[in-house]
């Protein structure tokens, strides 16, 4: 039996603001939300039988807990506990999410010892980049639950003001958590997330831009060529993906945290979806895991 902590899996969803509000406001069997809550409807059985001990979360922040004061490219949450964000309409009726706070100080100890320097955040809110992906896995929960099923350690990832992070810094980041949640002396089933993306641009001319067929090659080069997809330039992205569309880099970390960028197996596709639309959206979403 394993004395170390382990990456079990990694999981890739968009972030939708209003597939948080059709959950909150009990509208997910309308003909319009039916078939994307279908979508994760064997995530939702996935996550039943394959329940982490603790999640990384890699998700952007939409100018709710940061803004154009400070901007951390990369920001690793150690706190106890976070509270939902107001993003304008008060903040989402969800549980508040409980960190690990003893694994996020190996994990900040670790991954800035590798040389990424780390912002660390000892108290924020966080908004529907992380609240969303855990209403999709986890489905709804009870009025006053006190938390989460999972503790979650937020990393949070400027992807909103230039400049952002290349898919490489991603990439080389996830490998650099692979190594501190492996050294982490405690027996722990860890699971590292993406999320945001897929294609979508929210603002001028081009508003409301979707790029199925790119969206599905950039998803297999995901899973097979992590390494050339990482290479990619941020011009590529927003061309071809939207503005918003750059938040797919962040799945890059996810990626790395993989156990064949350390000389290992290559993962196990255990579900793949795509749905377009969710508001101004393409929705992607992905669960590999480690052999
Ligand atoms: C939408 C998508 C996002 O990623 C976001 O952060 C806000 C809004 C949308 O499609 O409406
Ligand atoms: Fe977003």
């Amino acid at each position: 039996m394993s004395t170390h902590a382990r990456i079990t899996a990694s999981v890739y969803t968009s972030h939708v603001p209003a597939i948080g509000v059709a959950m909150d406001q009990g509208r997910t069997q309308e003909p319009y939300w039916l078939p994307l809550f279908a979508g994760y409807a064997p995530s939702r059985r996935w996550m039943d039988a394959n329940r982490p001990d603790a999640i990384v979360l890699v998700y952007n922040d939409h100018a709710n807990a940061f803004s154009l004061d400070m901007i951390p490219t990369f920001a690793l949450g150690t706190a106890d506990r976070y509270a939902p964000a107001d993003e304008g309409w008060g903040p989402r009726a969800v549980p508040p999410v409980h960190g690990h706070g003893e694994l996020a100080a190996h994990i900040a100890q670790s991954v800035i010892q590798q040389d990424f320097d780390l912002t660390l955040i000892n108290r924020m809110t966080v908004d529907h980049g992380l609240t969303v992906p855990l209403s999709l896995l986890f489905g709804e929960q009870a009025p006053g639950a006190s938390g989460w099923p999972v503790p979650v350690i937020p990393l949070a990832v400027n992807v909103v003001q230039y400049p952002v992070p290349s898919g490489r810094r991603c990439l080389q980041l996830g490998q650099a958590i692979r190594r501190a949640v492996e050294s982490f002396d405690t027996p722990l089933n860890v699971q590292v997330w993406g999320t945001g993306g897929m294609s979508h641009q929210l603002q001028g001319p081009r508003a409301g831009l979707i790029n199925r067929e790119w969206d599905n090659a950039w998803m297999d080069r995901l899973i097979a060529d992590p390494r050339g997809l990482s290479e990619m330039p941020h011009l590529d992205y927003v061309r071809e993906a939207g503005s918003e569309g750059i938040e797919l880099v962040m799945w890059l970390i996810a990626r790395g945290a993989m156990a064949d960028l350390d000389g290992g197996g290559p993962p196990r596709v255990a579900h793949r979806f795509y749905h377009v639309p969710a508001s101004n959206t393409a929705v992607g979403h992905l669960i590999l895991e480690n052999p």
